[in-house]
């Protein structure tokens, strides 16, 4: 296959469907029993998402980061609070989630306002990271511009020296965020392209259900 042929690339979605009689009132219910079902055919993919920021002069940028928790709070990802992402959510928290499970010819959307998570929740995640990752986070100015590669490297040898014989403690400037949820879309592809899409719209303490076209 080559570049000139992608426009007969065609997949005819037809694995499953939603079963609109029966939906749940909390979309978390149908998130968790999809998501379970990730799990089960590709962890390491479904625990993936595109997260979306936009920053104070209005350009998007998304990037793929992973999911490590979903609470009745929201969805929680961890990064460094210094980096693009985080620059952009300091001056709009709103963000944009999405989930594609490509064997369950699935999709979920949402959009939702990203807190800071606690710093104790955050230690809590960063003392179960192995070491390697630990001393990555120090010596990682996520998404600066790096001019000498072996400068890194320096500081990685750096932080492997101070802490040598001692626990890495979590740096201040990396932790995580939780995503709570405004909408989320389920999207379920389908033959002809005629696929169910469902979306839960949060109105205080309820959640409004109701079916796109595809
Ligand atoms: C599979 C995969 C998983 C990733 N997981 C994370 C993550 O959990 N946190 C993170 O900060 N970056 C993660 N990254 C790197 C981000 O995509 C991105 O390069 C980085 O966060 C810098 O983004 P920014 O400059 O827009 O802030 C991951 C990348 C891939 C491909």
């Amino acid at each position: 296959m080559s570049i000139e042929n992608i426009v007969n690339i065609r997949e005819e979605f037809k694995k499953s469907e939603i079963d609109f009689k029966n939906l749940p009132d909390y979309p978390l219910e149908l998130f968790h029993s999809w998501f379970d079902m990730a799990l089960e055919v590709d962890k390491d993919n479904a625990i993936a998402f595109g997260l979306s920021t936009v920053s104070s002069e209005m350009v998007p940028s998304s990037r793929i980061v992973l999911l490590r928790g979903v609470t009745e709070e929201g969805f929680t990802f961890f990064t460094n609070y210094e980096s693009r992402k985080a620059k952009d959510i300091e001056k709009n928290n709103i963000v944009s989630l999405n989930f594609y499970w490509e064997k369950l010819e699935k999709q979920v959307r949402i959009t939702g306002k990203a807190v800071k998570i606690s710093a104790a929740d955050s230690d809590k995640y960063f003392g179960g990271r192995p070491r390697e990752s630990q001393l990555g986070a120090w010596s990682s100015n996520q998404s600066k511009v790096i001019d000498l590669y072996y400068k890194l490297m320096n500081k990685v040898e750096k932080f492997e020296g101070l802490f040598e014989g001692k626990k890495v403690e979590r740096p201040l400037h990396w932790g995580g965020y939780c995503v709570e949820v405004s909408t989320i879309e389920f999207w379920q592809g389908r033959p002809s392209r005629l696929h169910d899409r469902l979306l839960y719209t949060k109105d205080k303490n309820n959640w409004k259900k109701e079916r796109l076209a595809p």
